[in-house]
């Protein structure tokens, strides 16, 4: 399991902040709306969506991470929680809006229920498609990971709309893409590794299973040995209307 404090989350964070802009733009957020940030991380979507105007709540498991985003955004109620049980009335928010976090669920239909209950307008949340040169390289080392520690690769995955719907009911389904850009991808994965939580904890798993040096070289491998690394993900933004509000 990843702890999300480790690390420096905020280098991955600055990554994702073209997604950040493009979710609060898609989320149509008008001044007063109350907005949950759902799994917060440094605050990229409270920050964007606080600018237009609206009254910020964001939750996130990891406390680090919670006060890199209290420290940033400013105004707000801020609180440690998870998906899974939130800390706030049926209906209590406009607009519900997870980048790339509610994907780390363990329980996600507790997470969908939860969600569902706190919302009285849509939720947008985000999950990457399981294409492309990313997904393969980091598919190999998670895949590795799961085998060492003997869990399941993706309880659920979040990745494929079908899945989503099941949760969720009717969804609005939207694709949209992020380049990831380095000098290299020896470099890339060298701070994935040393900086990000979930690349930790696969290094620790495999380093502990003697297999890293192995897996590490297969996901080199499949970033390819262009300079510089520029690599583009494509991910789905699920949009869900709040069942109050019909
Ligand atoms: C990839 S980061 C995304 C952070 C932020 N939304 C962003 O886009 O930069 C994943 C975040 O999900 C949070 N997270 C992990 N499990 C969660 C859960 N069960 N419920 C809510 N958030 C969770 C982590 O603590 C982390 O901040």
């Amino acid at each position: 399991m990843v702890d999300w404090d480790r690390g420096s989350y905020e280098d991955t964070a600055t990554e994702l902040a073209p997604a950040a802009a493009h979710v609060v733009q898609r989320a149509g957020i008008e001044e007063g709306h109350t907005v949950l940030d759902l799994g917060t991380g440094t605050g990229n979507v409270a920050a964007l969506a606080a600018q237009a105007g609206a009254q910020i709540t964001a939750v996130d498991p990891s406390p680090r991470l919670l006060e890199v985003a209290r420290a940033r955004v400013g105004e707000g109620e801020f609180k440690v929680a998870k998906a899974e049980d939130l800390p706030f009335d049926d209906q209590s928010f406009d607009r519900v809006l997870s980048l790339f976090a509610v994907i780390f669920s363990e329980e996600p239909e507790k997470a969908a229920k939860e969600i569902l209950r706190v919302t009285r307008g849509k939720a947008l949340f985000t999950a990457w498609e399981p294409v492309g040169l990313m997904n393969d390289a980091l598919g190999i080392l998670g895949r590795a990971t799961s085998e060492a520690a003997q869990t399941p690769h993706r309880r659920f995955d979040w990745g494929n709309p079908d899945n989503v719907k099941e949760l969720f009911g009717d969804i609005g389904v939207e694709r949209a893409r992020i380049t990831f850009e380095a000098p290299s991808a020896e470099q890339y994965l060298q701070r994935f590794e040393t900086r990000h939580p979930a690349g930790m904890a696969f290094r620790d798993v495999l380093t502990r299973n003697g297999n890293y040096p192995d897996v590490r070289a297969q996901a080199l491998a499949a970033l390819g040995d262009d300079r510089p690394l520029r690599v583009t993900s494509s991910y789905f933004i699920f949009t869900v209307e709040s069942r109050a509000a019909g």
